[in-house]
């Protein structure tokens, strides 16, 4: 993060927050699409933590059973390619950016017009890979980016990757393979890796005030971005 130039320093109580929550669905013919589990939980809970703290929050939603934040500009989606570029339109005027949403890592090559008829055969579905919105973000952005990695094994050192690879500011890993907590339950446990190293832990608690400890340090990292910036 190169520092926040539309914003006075100091000026941390009313932070913008854009968040992408949910899972995208990528179409395979009019009935049917390819889809992950995400219930959007964690994503809504860091707009709902962010709104209760007295900051701005643009909400880009996939498909999700989740009650709408009241106070939040709601942007609802479908597909990767539609939150790709509801990305690029709200992140001009952000200051933090939080890449909660399960984007979907492909879709199918071609999407059928017609429904696809039963036949008594196998069939194969070519999928070509989705664009990667976390990687594709500017190099020279003026914001703090946030990405997420749902990770099954080597928790840590995936995530690590992740940040490195995608260039964000911050990175909060998850262990999706727990039945317990993270993805579609209430609770979740997460690791939240620095770009200078640092790594904290927020030890299993209701996704409410986990995203609450989430945008406490958000806000945190992206005040002393500015300060840094300042040469304060
Ligand atoms: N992400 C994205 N665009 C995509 C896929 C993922 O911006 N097409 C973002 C997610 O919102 C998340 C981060 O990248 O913040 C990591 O997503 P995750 O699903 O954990 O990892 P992938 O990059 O998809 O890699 P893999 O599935 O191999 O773990």
């Amino acid at each position: 993060m190169r520092g926040i130039s539309a914003r006075a320093p100091g000026k941390f109580d009313r932070v913008r927050f854009l968040i992408t929550a949910g899972p995208t669905r990528e179409p395979i013919d009019p009935v049917r699409y390819l889809s992950n589990r995400s219930s959007g939980k964690m994503g809504y809970a860091i707009a709902e933590a962010a709104l209760e703290a007295g900051h701005e929050v643009v909400l880009i939603s996939g498909p999700v059973d989740v009650t709408r934040p009241r106070g939040a500009a709601v942007i609802a989606v479908s597909t990767s390619d539609e939150m790709f570029a509801a990305v690029g339109q709200h992140s001009l005027r952000c200051d933090i950016l939080v890449m909660c949403a399960a984007v979907a890592d492909y879709k199918p090559a071609k999407v059928s017009k017609s429904k696809i008829k039963k036949r008594g055969e196998n069939i194969s579905l070519e999928l070509i890979p989705t664009r990667d919105i976390l990687a594709s973000l500017p190099k020279d952005r003026q914001y703090l980016v946030v990405g997420f990695a749902a990770e099954t094994e080597n928790v840590e050192a995936n995530a690590q990757k992740k940040l490195r690879d995608k260039n964000c500011d911050i990175v909060v890993a998850n262990d999706v393979s727990r039945a317990d907590f993270g993805m579609e339950s209430d609770e979740n446990e997460v690791t939240i890796l620095f770009r200078d190293g640092e790594i904290k832990k927020i030890s299993r608690a209701l996704k409410t005030i986990v995203a609450r400890e989430l945008v406490k340090i958000f806000v945190n990292v992206c005040e002393k971005g500015l300060t840094k910036k300042n040469g304060r």
